[in-house]
């Protein structure tokens, strides 16, 4: 199996993400809101890390299967798992590359700020295709791939805090000094909007809501550890929100 480059982090984004739960999450009711109901369904949480949205699921009544490259972020999540059971599972394996038939069907697949850092999309969106019941939802939220490339950054004027952008079209892997996150960390890979919305479209996940969530009141005025809380992520988004539905297999007449 590929070594996670996350292993070698793994202490720093434990402590990097905090223990606050997820309703404290500036972003993540944005994805809560595309995925719905979560009592009672089976659900995939997809390159889970040390599976702080696992628990917050399995709290709210789901059953989940954690899945992540790194032995040692989920070496966390199980110690989780041991303090507090929540009835959650949790597996090692490459998300580009997942057995389907291993691994059951899933009423929904969340894949919260991950699919930036795995290298190949559409091997991965196929796997999260197969292990998905008809009519399954996937969401997931990635760092919005208009505003965070391997040349972004900000700056002050007049009016305010401003967004630079330039290498949009320059796809694949970047890493940055100036990032306190991972990107500055493990490097991510960068998309297009339409490579993301038409690799979607081929894989047969078909787009039902998208959401750019916008920083208002403390979240844009107070600078936090991770980076996106600040004046700029009210002006233009910091993460783009996306929810699809795998097709039904179409009926003989
Ligand atoms: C930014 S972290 C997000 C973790 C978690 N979803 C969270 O919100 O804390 C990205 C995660 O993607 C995982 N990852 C990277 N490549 C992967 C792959 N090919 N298959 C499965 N997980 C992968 C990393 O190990 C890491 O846990």
């Amino acid at each position: 199996m590929t070594v996670s480059t996350y292993d070698d982090i793994a202490e720093w984004y434990d402590s990097w993400v905090g223990t606050h739960s997820m309703h404290e999450d500036p972003y993540f009711p944005a994805v809560a809101a595309l995925m719905g109901e979560v009592a009672g369904r089976r659900i995939c949480d997809l390159a889970c890390g040390q599976g702080r949205v696992a628990r917050h699921l399995a709290g709210l009544g789901a059953h989940v299967v954690g899945i992540d490259l790194s032995a040692k972020l989920l070496e966390i999540a199980r110690r989780h798992e041991e303090a507090v059971p929540r009835g959650i599972e949790y597996l090692q394996a490459d998300a580009q590359s997942l057995d389907g038939e291993a691994l059951g069907t899933f009423d929904g697949v969340v894949c919260f700020m991950a699919l930036m850092d795995i290298p190949d999309l559409a091997p991965t969106l196929r796997s999260v295709a197969r292990i998905l019941q008809p009519g399954g939802w996937f969401v997931f939220s990635i760092l919005h791939p208009c505003f965070h490339t391997s040349q972004s950054g900000e700056m002050n004027s007049p009016e305010g805090a401003v967004r630079t952008v330039s290498r949009y079209f320059m796809e694949g892997y970047w890493r940055s000094d100036t990032r306190s996150g991972p990107p500055g960390k493990v490097g991510a890979y960068h998309r297009t909007l339409s490579t993301y919305v038409n690799a979607l479209t081929d894989t047969g996940l078909q787009l039902a809501r998208v959401s750019e969530p916008r920083a208002t009141g403390d979240l844009a005025d107070s600078p936090s550890l991770s980076g996106l809380s600040r004046p700029v992520w009210a002006e233009v988004p910091a993460i783009l929100v996306v929810g699809c539905r795998k097709g039904t297999p179409k009926q003989d007449a």
